[in-house]
């Protein structure tokens, strides 16, 4: 019988070995825990479609953040849940510094100075039709949106964002926001843009969320294909990083994460900034409902899930399981 003389196996007999040969290990630095605010005091609210995670009132959502720096997580980003009443077709609310969203980052900012906020920049969460960017005769306008957002990002920097997040997608606002930030004299204030963020199916329990679906009303796109990337591309999410890149961006991510992983992977090896990778709502959901139904177990699909997308190269993972991944890496043991 012919023996083999290469054995990958030998480096597989057990934890010490495993453990001396495996090439990366992901850690409590790296990770950003996203939740939801909403108004109001004492308020917790499960979100039935993402199981695990509840929209939270400012008060609330700070218990939430002492138990993740308890743990190590240093990095939050909040995202808005705002009422109907404080939308309206021009999401005049993002750039006031009343809105939920400002209220937020400045309440976390003033109770957390140890930690950093991410604050996101786009007009969803303030537009009664879900969308990103300002509607004008049915078309999502790039210029006029992107002098908001950079309004936007420069007040949510003063509330205390350490992070600005555009996550809309529309072209040259990191540039607008890097010179408006500037000149407010932000100049630390780091920008994470949302490089390739694909037009994907994965954001359904995200705007479940929100309530920020894009809305079917005659005369308003039902989806968001016009500024959000087609899945079917990975030299465009290149070209995307780099525009923004060369416009200021500190930090470039990838949105969904698990779906993919071939353009975070692209990403690292092409590019020398900092690459974040979202493991989004969908892809969280999909790891509890299946836990419930018995088809898997949570803790190992979502270890697994954070390990592929460090191994594919993210230096930065957005989860809202980071919570229950800082105590699986806590409680060790043969990962
Ligand atoms: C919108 C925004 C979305 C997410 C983050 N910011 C949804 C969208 O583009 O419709 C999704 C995050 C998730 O699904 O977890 N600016």
């Amino acid at each position: 019988m012919n023996r083999p003389v290469q054995r990958p196996r030998r480096l597989r007999n057990g934890p010490v070995v495993r453990g001396l040969v495996r090439e990366s290990t992901p850690s409590v630095e790296q990770l950003v825990l996203p939740l939801f605010v909403v108004d109001g005091t004492g308020i917790r609210e499960p979100v039935q479609q993402l199981p695990g995670v509840e929209r939270r009132s400012i008060d609330e959502a700070s218990g939430l953040i002492e138990e993740a720096l308890d743990l190590g997580i240093r990095a939050f980003a909040p995202f808005p849940s705002v009422r109907d009443r404080d939308k309206d077709a021009e999401a005049s609310m993002a750039t006031r510094e009343d809105s939920l969203g400002a209220r937020t980052i400045r309440a976390l900012a003033d109770r957390f100075p140890e930690a950093i906020l991410v604050a996101d920049v786009a007009l969803d969460p303030y537009s009664s039709d879900g969308h990103d960017g300002l509607v004008v005769d049915g078309r999502i306008v790039n210029d006029p949106t992107v002098d908001v957002l950079a309004e936007m990002a420069v007040m949510l920097a003063e509330c205390g964002a350490g992070i600005v997040a555009p996550s809309d997608m529309m072209d040259g606002r990191v540039g607008s926001i890097r010179t408006a930030l500037d000149r407010a004299g932000s100049t630390d204030t780091i920008i994470m843009s949302y490089a390739a963020k694909y037009a994907s199916a994965f954001y359904g329990p995200f705007r479940a969320a929100l309530d920020s679906a894009p809305t079917e009303r005659p005369g308003v796109p039902s989806d968001k294909r016009s500024y959000q990337m087609d899945p079917a591309n990975s030299n465009e999410a290149v070209r995307e990083a780099r525009l923004d890149l060369e416009e200021g961006a500190d930090i470039v991510m990838v949105k969904p994460g698990l779906p993919y992983l071939d353009v975070i992977r692209r990403l690292r090896s092409e590019l020398d900034s900092p690459v974040a990778a979202y493991h989004v709502s969908g892809e969280f959901a999909m790891l509890r409902f299946a836990a419930a139904a018995g088809a898997l177990r949570y803790e190992d699909a979502l270890a697994e899930s954070i390990q592929s997308l460090t191994r594919a190269g993210a230096d930065i993972v957005l989860t809202y399981g980071a919570i229950d991944f800082a105590r699986i890496i806590r409680a060790g043991g043969d990962r």
